[in-house]
């Protein structure tokens, strides 16, 4: 991977970094441990009362041997109550992880939240900023109000236990003073509600019995029996075939309708986003380099990179002899420019491009993009 000379670090240097790292990573974990702290540390306020998450500047990075990885960096984006919001990039830009950040499940103590706010609007009517909060309290949203999906369900569900009793176990969790007569009516009739046909034999058979659809379908069945208010869906159908893909989409649409939940859609793959998402946040390297509403962002992309993916994306009906593909690849993460991150990739670079990272300019109300062309565009516009 280190081809340059400063991608060589010594071993001198990697054991002062690793001093470092313990001694910032230690003060992180002392923070989240802590017991008994004044909810007033974690209370925050909503920007916009109409979402029920905002990513404000978020920042995680993992406090690596070989230097710190700025894995999210300066994230802001918001989830609207309600609505679909798909978060799309290349693999590796920072999508899961700022998914484990907005459920505290980052790869500790390497991993750490290092800066910013989550607010998350919760069902007792209180904000809580996600990024403080100690782990006990966590425990209480986890689940109960946002609940994750995670891309392979096979490793998300334990092999030695009947998916019954792994789905009762979720609801005598959560509902308080649960029967195990009530939590397996509830997990049967969960199971039917994310379209299997026959939940009572399914209720009794062991994962490795189920197809990778099927287990899929459990892992929803599992989110939603809590009702939570906020679905994180990372991947959630990248391991399935292209059939099984449609009706797992269709199965998220149905739900939305259902409960009415606000749905946080992580993918790569930008045909999934166009079918489900109201709003689109493209990342590229731990940022947000544009986001807007779904039209804005396929009839209107601004930059060069979503113009880019969607090129790379195949059309029915179009033929073409190569796929696009954006050529180069993404910066290393330790070692990060000044200039914007997709410069040297990007077909459209200007001399503005060599200067500072650029800043998110407002397209529209609700479309921003972070590219210095859009600024010389709007400059040419008013002069
Ligand atoms: N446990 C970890 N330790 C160090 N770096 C990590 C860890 N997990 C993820 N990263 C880094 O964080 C970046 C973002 O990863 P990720 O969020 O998983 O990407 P995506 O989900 O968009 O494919 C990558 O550069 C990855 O190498
Ligand atoms: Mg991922």
């Amino acid at each position: 991977m280190a081809k340059k000379d400063s991608h060589y670090i010594s071993a001198k240097d990697m054991r002062a970094i690793a001093k470092e790292n313990r001694r910032i990573t230690r003060a992180f974990e002392k923070k989240k441990a802590r017991k008994n702290i004044p909810e007033s540390e974690y209370l925050s306020e909503m920007k916009d009362e109409n979402n029920i998450v905002e990513f404000d500047d978020l920042k995680t990075y993992f406090y690596t041997d070989v230097g710190t990885v700025k894995a999210v960096d300066g994230v802001t984006f918001s989830v609207p109550q309600g609505t679909v919001v798909g978060v799309v990039g290349e693999s590796g830009c920072g999508k899961s992880v700022t998914s484990l950040s907005l459920m505290q499940l980052v790869q500790g103590p390497s991993g750490q939240i290092s800066g910013g706010e989550i607010r998350f609007k919760a069902s007792d009517g209180k904000t809580y900023n996600i990024a403080q909060m100690p782990t006990n309290v966590m425990n209480r949203l986890r689940g109960k109000e946002i609940a994750m999906i995670f891309q392979e369900p096979m490793t998300s569900l334990n092999p030695i236990f009947k998916i019954g009793q792994q789905l009762d176990e979720v609801v005598l969790l959560h509902e308080a003073g649960a029967t195990a007569e009530r939590a397996k009516a509830r997990s049967i009739e969960m199971l039917g509600l994310v379209g299997i046909s026959d939940p009572e034999r399914i209720y009794g058979q062991y994962p490795h019995e189920l197809s990778g659809g099927m287990r899929q379908r459990v892992m929803i069945a599992m989110a939603l029996s809590c009702e939570p208010r906020l679905i994180v869906a990372d991947e959630p159908t990248t391991a399935l075939d292209v059939t099984i893909q449609a009706q797992i989409l269709d199965l998220f649409r149905n739900i939305r309708e259902k409960i009415n939940g606000s749905i946080m859609l992580i993918t790569h793959d930008l045909g999934v986003i166009a079918e489900m998402a109201d709003y689109v946040v493209v990342m590229y390297a731990g940022r947000v380099i544009e986001q807007g509403t779904a039209e804005e962002i396929f009839k209107n992309p601004m930059h060069p990179y979503t113009v880019g993916l969607q090129k790379s994306k195949p059309v029915v009906n179009q033929k073409v002899d190569r796929l696009y593909s954006i050529p180069g690849s993404v910066p290393n993460p330790v070692d990060m420019p000044t200039y914007c991150y997709f410069r040297d990739r990007c077909e459209r670079a200007c001399e503005a491009c060599a200067g500072e990272y650029p800043e998110m300019y407002q397209v529209s109300p609700t479309h921003k993009v972070a590219c210095h062309l859009w600024d010389s565009k709007k400059k040419e516009g008013n002069e």
